[in-house]
């Protein structure tokens, strides 16, 4: 099973930029273009939160325009600059998601050895991430219902301190809470998130936890605790899930044009010096 991970697309309204710089619309139909290349396609898509810029109809509208270009089915959870509601308005058909209430799922498939469980951090009008105890409860009881099976959690707000003082001032802010309820629960394999659009590594609970890359711009590298809140345009990317059998292995991709491939060897199988 391969999952592929995109990131902080802040689509924008038709010709406006993201803080007057940067082309999301462009640059993730230019990561969908990139992934609809790989060798091996997908099974499925997440993206991890920030899926617009300012939780409109239109953007949500625009994402739907290019993420009908994908052909495996794409799952989502909100982030702090989405509108759930708004969300619900434009993607109905999502899979495992109700009519009200939290953007949560929980998905398995037959097909698929590694349950997608997608979990809604997001408080209107704060840009924190918060899990109050109505969510955790809904954690706690999905992933008690597949306790052997292989679990992937997608959620926008990392839950550990990231180094980036602006980003972790808006950080989740149950992150003690969701690390004891995910010690509870070994099937977890990776949390994956998004925010930081860097790609960032920790142990939660002792489980690998990630940010993904944006498919647009990325968060300046700057741990002082005053560090300024800035952005740079470093190569956009997303992330691959891999479930080699036995576990998840995670390949970040940048999704940008890169000379190659070269072979190692020549026609008659000698290493090219
Ligand atoms: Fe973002």
């Amino acid at each position: 099973m391969l999952i592929a991970q995109f990131s902080d697309t802040h689509i924008k309204p038709e010709g406006q930029l993201a803080y007057s710089v940067v082309d999301t619309h462009q640059m993730l139909s230019h990561a969908i273009d990139h992934l609809l290349q790989l060798p091996q396609q997908p099974d499925v898509v997440v993206i991890s939160g920030d899926l617009v810029d300012a939780g409109s109809v239109v953007e949500y509208e625009r994402l739907e325009n290019l993420l009908d270009r994908l052909t495996m089915p794409v799952l989502m959870v909100p982030g702090n600059h989405d509108d759930r509601e708004h969300m619900r308005q434009v993607f109905r058909a999502h899979p495992g998601i109700s009519t009200t209430g939290f953007w949560q799922f929980a998905l398995q498939s037959d097909d698929w050895p590694v349950r997608i469980v997608g979990l809604d951090t997001v408080m209107p009008g704060d840009s924190s991430g918060v899990l109050c105890s109505e969510r955790l409860s809904w954690l706690d009881a999905v992933l008690a219902q597949a306790p052997d099976t292989p679990t992937l959690v997608v959620m926008h707000h990392p839950p550990f301190i990231t180094g980036i003082g602006h980003m972790d001032d808006i950080g989740l802010e149950q992150r003690h809470a969701f690390t004891k309820l995910i010690g509870q629960h070994p099937q977890v394999e990776r949390i994956v998130c998004g925010h930081l659009h860097r790609h960032i590594h920790a142990l939660v609970a002792g489980r690998s936890t990630l940010t993904c890359p944006s498919t647009a711009h990325t968060v300046q590298l700057d741990l002082a605790p005053d560090a300024a809140a800035e952005f740079r345009m470093e190569p956009a990317g997303y992330l691959l899930h891999w479930w080699n059998g036995e576990q998840l292995v995670t390949h970040q991709v940048h999704a940008v044009d890169s000379p190659g491939p070269y072979p190692f060897f020549d026609e008659s199988g000698q290493l090219i010096l």
